[in-house]
C-alpha cells in the first residue's frame, strides 16, 4: 500500500515537470515553413528556430535538436546546424506521404521534448487539362468535360470559363473534371470555352475552343410517339411524332428502333431511310398480327452535335393477315370462309 502511494506521488511529480517542461517548450521555438506543399520527388528543408531563453534555460544549443518524422527519428546527416539557435533538415525525393515532421531538444541530456510540429503535404502541379469537350442539352444546360492529367494527390479547382463577343457566362466552378453551365443557352454564335486548374502547387489553363452551340446540340428526344396500323396491308404500321422545338430552326434526321413485343433485341430501320425531316414513317415487311414496340431519337440532320435520348417507346399491333381471315367487304373471301367453315362444321 506504501509502495504504491509513493509510486503515484512520484510518477505524479514526473507528470507535472513533464507538463510544465511541456508549456515552456510549447514556447520555444517554431519550424518554418509552418505548412508545407511539397511537389513530389522535389527536396524540401525545413528550419527549427529555438528561442534564446529556452536555450538558456535548458543549456542546450543547435546541436541538441534532432528531427523526426511520424516517430522516427532522422539520420543526423540530413541535419545543417545554421548557427546557435537554429537548425535545418533537408530531404531528398519527398514521397507521397502525409508526414508529421517535428522539431526536437534533449534537454538535460535525457529528457526529450517536442519543440514544434508541421505537417507536410506532398503532390503534384496540375497538368494542362486536354481534351476539352461540350455538349449542349437542348434548351437547359451546357455540360464541358475534359481530361484532367495525372493525379494530384492535392486539392485541385477547375474553373470553366465561357464567353462570346458581347457576353461572359458565369465561371463554372468544380473539382471534378467536368462542370456544367447554368446559362440560357445562345445558338448561331460563337463562343469560346476554356478550363483552369489550380492547386497549391500551380495553375495552367487549357486550349481555348470555339464553336456555335448548335454544332454540339444534343437535341431533345422526339415527343408523342404514335402507332397506327393499316386494314390494308397488314406487313406495316405508321408511326407519327411531334418534331422536337428546335425543328423551327434546324433540320433532324432519325433513328427508328423496333421490336416485337417479347424480344430483347432492337432492330433498326436503315438510317438512309430516317436520314431527312420528317415526322412520320411507315415501317414494312413487318408480320401479321404481332405487336411491335418501338421508340425513335434525334439528331441535327448535318451530323454535329449529339444524338438525342430515345423517345418513349410506344407499341402497336399489325393487322390480321387477309389471306387467312375473312374482310366482310370482300363476297370472293366471305365464299372461302364459308367453305372452310362448312368444312369445320362437318
Ligand atoms: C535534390 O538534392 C540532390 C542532392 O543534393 C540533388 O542531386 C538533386 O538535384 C536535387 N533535386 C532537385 C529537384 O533539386
Ligand atoms: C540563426 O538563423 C536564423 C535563420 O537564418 C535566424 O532567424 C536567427 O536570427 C539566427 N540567430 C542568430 C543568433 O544568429
Ligand atoms: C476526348 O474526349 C471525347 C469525349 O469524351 C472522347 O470521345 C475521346 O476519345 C477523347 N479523346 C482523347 C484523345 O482522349
Ligand atoms: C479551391 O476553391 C475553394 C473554394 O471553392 C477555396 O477555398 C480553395 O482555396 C481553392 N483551392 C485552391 C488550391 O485554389
Ligand atoms: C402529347 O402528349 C402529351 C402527354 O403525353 C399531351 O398532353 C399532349 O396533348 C400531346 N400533344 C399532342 C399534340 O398530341
Ligand atoms: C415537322 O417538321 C416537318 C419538316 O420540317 C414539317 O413539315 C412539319 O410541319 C413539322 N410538324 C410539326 C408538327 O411541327
Amino acid at each position: 500500500m506504501l509502495t504504491l502511494q509513493t509510486w503515484t506521488v512520484q510518477a505524479l511529480l514526473i507528470f507535472l515537470i513533464a507538463e510544465s517542461l511541456g508549456e515552456l517548450l510549447n514556447q520555444c521555438g517554431n519550424i518554418t515553413p509552418e505548412s508545407p506543399v511539397v511537389q513530389l520527388g522535389s527536396n524540401f528543408t525545413a528550419l527549427c528556430v529555438v528561442t534564446e531563453k529556452c536555450m538558456d534555460d535548458f543549456h542546450v544549443n543547435a546541436n541538441d535538436i534532432f528531427w523526426k518524422t511520424n516517430h522516427a527519428t532522422v539520420p543526423h546527416e540530413q541535419y545543417t546546424v545554421i548557427n546557435r539557435t537554429t537548425s535545418s533538415v533537408t530531404f531528398t525525393d519527398i514521397p507521397l506521404l502525409n508526414i508529421r515532421l517535428s522539431c526536437n531538444i534533449r534537454a538535460f541530456g535525457q529528457i526529450d521534448w517536442t519543440v514544434y510540429g508541421i505537417g507536410i503535404i506532398s503532390g503534384l502541379p496540375p497538368e494542362k487539362p486536354k481534351n476539352l469537350s461540350c455538349i449542349v442539352h437542348e434548351g437547359k444546360r451546357m455540360m464541358c468535360q475534359w481530361d484532367p492529367g495525372r493525379e494530384t494527390y492535392l486539392e485541385t479547382n477547375f474553373t470553366l470559363k465561357s464567353e462570346w463577343a458581347t457576353d461572359k457566362f458565369a465561371d463554372c466552378k468544380t473539382k471534378r473534371a467536368s462542370c456544367t453551365v447554368d446559362y440560357p443557352t445562345v445558338y448561331f454564335v460563337n463562343i469560346e470555352v476554356w478550363v483552369e486548374a489550380e492547386n497549391a502547387l500551380g495553375k495552367v489553363t487549357s486550349d481555348h475552343i470555339n464553336f456555335d452551340p448548335i454544332d454540339k446540340v444534343k437535341p431533345n428526344p422526339p415527343r408523342n410517339l404514335s402507332v397506327s396500323n393499316s386494314e390494308e396491308l397488314s406487313s406495316i404500321l405508321k408511326l407519327t411524332w411531334i418534331n422536337a422545338s428546335l425543328m423551327g430552326f434546324i433540320n433532324l434526321k432519325y433513328n427508328i428502333q423496333y421490336r416485337t413485343k417479347d424480344a430483347s433485341t432492337w432492330s433498326q430501320i436503315p438510317p438512309e431511310d430516317t436520314a431527312s425531316p420528317r415526322s412520320s414513317f411507315t415501317v414494312q415487311d413487318l408480320k401479321p398480327f404481332t405487336e411491335y414496340v418501338f421508340r425513335i431519337r434525334c439528331m441535327k440532320e448535318d451530323g454535329k452535335g449529339f444524338w438525342s435520348d430515345w423517345s418513349a417507346e410506344a407499341d402497336g399491333i399489325t393487322y390480321e393477315d387477309t389471306l387467312d381471315k375473312p374482310l366482310e367487304k370482300s363476297p370472293d373471301v366471305l365464299i372461302g370462309w364459308t367453305i372452310q367453315g362448312t368444312k369445320f362444321l362437318v
